[in-house]
């Protein structure tokens, strides 16, 4: 794993705060925050993590995610009901973990980072999956049938267990 730094830095901490990002903020992030929401939960671990997510791109601030990304959670046991907003600069600030879904919004929020050490706090979600090593990015689903919905969920159902674990 490439991010073992700033992990190493949290691991044991009592409060944990994770900012999710992709582009839009209604498919990929608010599915990674609510399956880490569910991971941390059946874990007992809720009081220790702080979750939210954002998109990089703002033009579906206050939307619920995508309706096809809401049936495809539902259908793995995740109910989606955050509002999209964009992604701030004192973001990259306040959270103590940044993960980015793809390349492009890794390379984004690093530009965005006001300090090094907050340039630190961005990871790659994709390198917490311990199943599914042919992936070099959580893929975006939006212009993809059901098919692309239901690998995004595979996916971050791998990377928010390994998150967790590289946490604990
Ligand atoms: P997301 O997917 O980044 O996973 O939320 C997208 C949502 C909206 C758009 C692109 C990707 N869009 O172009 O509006």
């Amino acid at each position: 794993m490439a991010t073992g730094n700033i992990i190493d830095d949290l691991k044991g901490r009592n409060e944990i705060s994770i900012l999710f990002v992709c582009l839009g903020n209604i498919c990929r992030s608010p599915a990674a925050e609510g399956i880490m929401q569910s991971v941390v939960d059946k874990a007992g671990q809720s009081h220790r993590f702080r979750l939210d997510s954002a998109g990089t791109y703002g033009g579906h601030a206050g939307e619920l995610p995508d309706s096809r990304m809401r049936q495809c959670a539902f259908q793995h046991g995740y109910r989606l009901e955050h509002r999209s907003r964009q992604v701030r600069s004192t973001d990259l600030e306040e959270f103590d973990l940044i993960v980015a879904m793809d390349n492009t919004n890794y390379d984004n929020l690093r530009r965005m980072a006001p300090t090094v050490e907050d340039e630190r706090k961005v990871v790659r979600m994709i390198d917490f999956c311990t199943d599914h090593d042919h992936y070099t990015y959580i893929p975006d689903p939006y212009y993809e049938g059901m098919a692309g919905f239901h690998i995004v969920i595979e996916l971050l159902e791998d990377a928010c267990q390994g998150l967790f674990d590289a946490l604990k």
